[in-house]
């Protein structure tokens, strides 16, 4: 089938739930993707900041293939090694106790406000405006989209409240005695990447303490190297309560996951929460390469590096339309003074795929091995685009 038969199918059978770009992906290898009609991509997207290693790297494909020889599925009832195996690695490298594996990022937070509302026995959560949580209903609660609550408004949950992000002072009149837990991005994602003071994490970080709420910073989007550090929290010196993660946990694999720390875990007991499909054999395998690789290859070195190097080329792009550039290592936005789907049209028929989030911020978060030489190539197209 050609690529037009393929989307044709898109728009007859699939429920209608996105607007996807008018290309059929087919293969993709390193910081590259080609699309059934040979044209080839430089990914600045990695589906939505997940591919971490880029396509096809060779430690992942070969953990999955060798897993998946092995054993696939095998449900939560049972051990397996690679979950085992990757719960201790994880832990030892983070401030946190204990995991639950889940399945994707919405499905971490659900299961971090459960916990949370579990060890406080309380019944509000403080999220901020233009977060984003997921599309669970509980989620959609706590995501600071309103227009995305609209018609679910009769079945959303109380007690979700949501304030200014980077507003310490909108959190502290927030809360009050019935506050369970408050829910940060360290970094905004689809909100606009969004970069917070320096100290409003650690401001968060105090209140919570002195009132016994539960911490959570959802690292959906920020982990795994996304930022410069493992963990985006740890570039504000902050220890939460609880992490959730999903997206490069496993380099494309669709897996999520929840740390937190002892004392707040323990008040999950068996039968609180559950999962089929979660920390199964095949997606810790691959998590398991996704962590050794970033190890043996010095990937968060790179982040720095080529992240730095990258939001230093663009400040220097002179244009009227360019109202701020700002980002942490390769999570990276570039607000325009005007709507900017059209760009994203531009730079893909050009070559490169990229987002457009939060109407006029150019997204940019591309695999964590992309190299200065594939950003010049980029900066280069983005200028003259622009
Ligand atoms: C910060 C954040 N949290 C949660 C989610 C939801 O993750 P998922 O789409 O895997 O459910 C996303 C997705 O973009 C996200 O960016």
């Amino acid at each position: 089938m050609n690529t037009k038969e393929l989307i044709e199918i898109e728009d007859n059978y699939f429920i209608n739930t996105f607007t996807r770009q008018p290309i059929v992906l087919d293969h993709g290898e390193g910081v590259k993707v080609w699309d059934k009609d040979g044209n080839e991509y430089l990914d600045m997207f990695a589906g939505i900041a997940v591919n971490a290693l880029g396509h096809n790297h060779p430690k992942l494909v070969k953990a999955i293939q060798e897993q998946a020889e092995k054993l696939i599925h095998i449900s939560s009832i049972y051990y397996n090694e690679p979950a085992l195996v990757y719960a201790k690695k994880l832990i030892e490298l983070t401030n946190f106790d204990r995991i639950f594996y889940a399945n994707s990022g919405a499905e971490a937070n659900e299961g971090a406000i459960k916990l949370a509302v579990k060890y406080t026995g309380k019944s509000e959560v403080i999220s901020t405006n233009d977060s984003f949580h997921g599309r669970t209903i509980m989620t959609l609660a706590a995501t600071g989209h309103p227009e995305y609550h609209e018609p679910y408004e009769s079945i959303l949950p109380k007690g979700f409240i949501q304030v200014p992000y980077n507003d310490i002072e909108a959190i502290k009149g927030a809360i009050n005695e019935n506050t369970a837990a408050i829910i940060v991005e360290p970094i905004q994602g689809e909100g606009g990447v969004n970069v917070p003071d320096i100290d409003y994490l650690k401001e968060i970080e105090k209140i919570c303490h002195e009132k016994d709420i539960v911490f959570i910073v959802d690292e959906v989007q920020t982990g795994f190297g996304r930022c410069g550090a493992l963990f985006a929290h740890e570039l504000f010196d902050v220890k939460p309560d609880i992490m959730t993660m999903a997206k490069g946990i496993g380099g494309g694999v669709p897996m999520g996951g929840i740390l937190a720390t002892e004392k707040v875990a323990s008040a999950f007991v068996p039968g609180d929460h559950g999962t089929t499909f979660g920390g199964g054999p095949l997606v810790c395998a691959a998590a398991n390469a996704i962590l050794d690789a970033f190890d043996e290859e010095d990937i968060l070195a790179n982040v720095n590096e080529v992240g730095e190097y990258f939001l230093s080329e663009l400040k220097k792009l002179d244009k009227e339309i360019i109202a701020d550039v700002r980002g942490k290592g390769l999570m990276v936005g570039l607000e325009l003074t005007k709507p900017g789907a059209e760009y994203v049209d531009e730079l893909r028929e050009k070559g490169f795929l990229i987002n457009c989030t939060a109407d006029k911020v150019l997204r940019f978060v591309p695999p964590l091995i992309i190299t200065k030489e594939d950003i010049d190539k980029f900066v280069k197209a983005l200028d003259e685009t622009l």
